[in-house]
């Protein structure tokens, strides 16, 4: 095993092979599987333009046909019971049969990636960078599940036999699972949830966000070229009352559900309800994401990691930083370094591809964002307040609190709160984070090993990023997923994840 201290204090790569073997008794794929961001470019100049000419027409597309139609009680009942006859053939195709069509859906989305890369800008207002990081997450998820698949499906272990007997230990589907994903992540996180719960052997019944349903039926439609049987997936449109009737129905299996704490309290407490078996919830929700910066960190990679943490994507990743708190000796420096960074940024239409900051998700979530701005300017000291443009624009803001209590809720946009802290109390700094009740990210500026440990010993948060940007995370690598209020655990693009949509058996045989 390797400790936090060996990781500091030795490069990566020598690490590597060994840390892959020793982490978690399940072996990783890794010569069957290599994540994107190894070998995949950006868009070409041409490309770029067909790219802008596709964003527009389906942009007018969406404009000119009406809105998706959500399914009806009726609707979904009858997609349950047919899930539920699915996954039987599903549930007994082999492990490798399975995995090559995950692999198919893989290809067919690298074929694809302009159509995709254009919805991802029109419908969910990605600007070029992140809906290129977004599909290629997508096509990471398809080809590490299916290479894990492999592994962990294909065949039982063998178990001792101090018995006598034969014991073999077996993973299978579980039934019929529900799928309800965000609008923050329409591609990847969809098709995240839903090629993990198929590889284990389920059938799927998804159900993605309202605001981006053609991303969703078009990925269906792609799993389904790929080989996946229309028996064994499912999608069913609709807003949150849908995702209620369909987690309340006795036959589901399972559900794994990214969103918001509340939802997935709602769901928990649906589930525990609800007739028929009792069944596992995969939740993975929000954070007031920290990153804690001190006195010996570079300010230049402080500027431009806490830039790309709070304000990439608009702000609107569960990951983004929300509450930075800095050394008092530096904090002025730093504070003006990061505004200054943060004013440069372009905002804008997303087609534009210079374009750094898109819209936010509707006219509802800039009207709440707006509102914090507006309690922040009365109760905080205002370091940047930009003028954005007109339409569903929230420009970077950066404000300073007195203390850490003042921020109450994850405020999902282009907003970040400084917290100035004393040397001597960084203490009080690690238990206002500990306060907040999530743990889904957590950032640490220092060169200071002694202090990198002691924050990561003291705090419980799924994801720790020391000296360097905290999003992004690269499926198969960096595993994710948080604890306390930020879900229940199983990390997505990890090698425990698929385990969790499967139950087990034990055989065993009087030989
Ligand atoms: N998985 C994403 C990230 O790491 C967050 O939703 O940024």
């Amino acid at each position: 095993r390797v400790s936090i201290v060996d990781l500091l204090r030795r490069p990566a790569e020598i690490i590597g092979a060994d840390n892959n073997a020793a982490h978690s008794g399940i072996p990783l794929p890794v010569d069957l599987y290599r994540p994107q961001r190894e070998n995949s470019h950006g868009v070409e100049l041409g490309e770029r333009k067909a790219l802008q000419t596709l964003t527009s027409a389906i942009a007018a597309e969406r404009k000119a046909s009406p809105a998706i139609n959500t399914s009806t009680a009726e609707q979904t009942n009858a997609v349950i019971t047919a899930a539920q006859r699915g996954f039987k053939a599903w549930n007994g195709t082999p492990a490798a049969q399975r995995a090559a069509i995950l692999d198919k859906a893989a290809d067919l989305l690298e074929q694809r990636r302009a159509h995709f890369l254009a919805l991802l800008q029109s419908e969910g207002g990605k600007t070029l960078d992140d809906a290129l990081s977004e599909v290629r997450e997508a096509i990471d998820f398809c080809r590490y599940y299916a290479a894990l698949g492999q592994q962990l499906f294909g065949k039982g272990e063998t178990m001792p036999g101090p018995t006598g007997e034969s014991n073999v230990l077996e993973l299978r589907g579980r039934g019929a699972f529900v799928a309800i994903s965000p609008w923050n992540f329409p591609l990847a996180i969809f098709l995240g949830q839903i090629t993990a719960a198929l590889m284990a052997g389920n059938a799927v019944i998804a159900k993605p966000a309202e605001l981006t349903p053609r991303i969703a039926a078009e990925a269906i439609v792609l799993l389904h070229q790929a080989g996946v049987p229309e028996t064994a997936l499912h999608l069913v449109q609709g807003d949150g009352a849908v995702g209620a009737a369909l987690v309340s129905h006795p036959a589901i299996a399972g559900v794994v559900f990214t969103g918001s704490t509340e939802v997935a309290r709602s769901i928990h407490r649906t589930l525990a309800a609800k007739d028929g078996p009792i069944v596992p919830l995969i939740a993975e929700t929000g954070g007031i994401n920290a990153m804690v910066v001190d006195a010996t960190a570079l300010p230049e990679q402080v500027a431009d990691d806490v830039v790309t943490s709070a304000f990439r994507s608009a702000g609107q990743r569960c990951s983004a930083l929300r509450l930075l708190f800095v050394q008092d000796d530096v904090a002025d420096r730093m504070i003006e370094m990061i505004a200054g960074a943060a004013r440069e940024l372009k905002i804008g239409d997303p087609s534009e591809p210079s374009t750094q900051i898109g819209p936010v998700i509707d006219a509802e979530a800039k009207q709440r964002l707006d509102a914090h701005i507006a309690r922040m300017k009365q109760e905080a000291r205002v370091h940047l307040a930009a003028e954005a443009p007109a339409g569903n624009f929230v420009a970077p803001h950066i404000f300073e609190l007195s203390a850490a209590s003042q921020l109450t809720e994850e405020v999902f946009g282009p907003i970040l709160h400084v917290v100035r802290y004393r040397a001597e109390r960084l203490g009080d700094v690690l238990a206002a984070i500990e306060a907040t009740g999530f743990g889904l990210t957590l950032g640490i500026h220092s060169r200071i090993d002694d202090t990198i440990e002691h924050v990561i010993d003291r705090l419980q948060v799924g994801n720790i990023y020391v000296n360097r940007n905290m999003i992004g995370a690269v499926v198969g690598v960096q595993p994710f997923g948080g604890s306390g209020l930020s879900g229940t655990g199983p990390k997505a693009g990890g090698p425990h994840y698929l385990t969790r949509f499967a139950t087990e058996q034990t055989i065993t045989i009087n030989t």
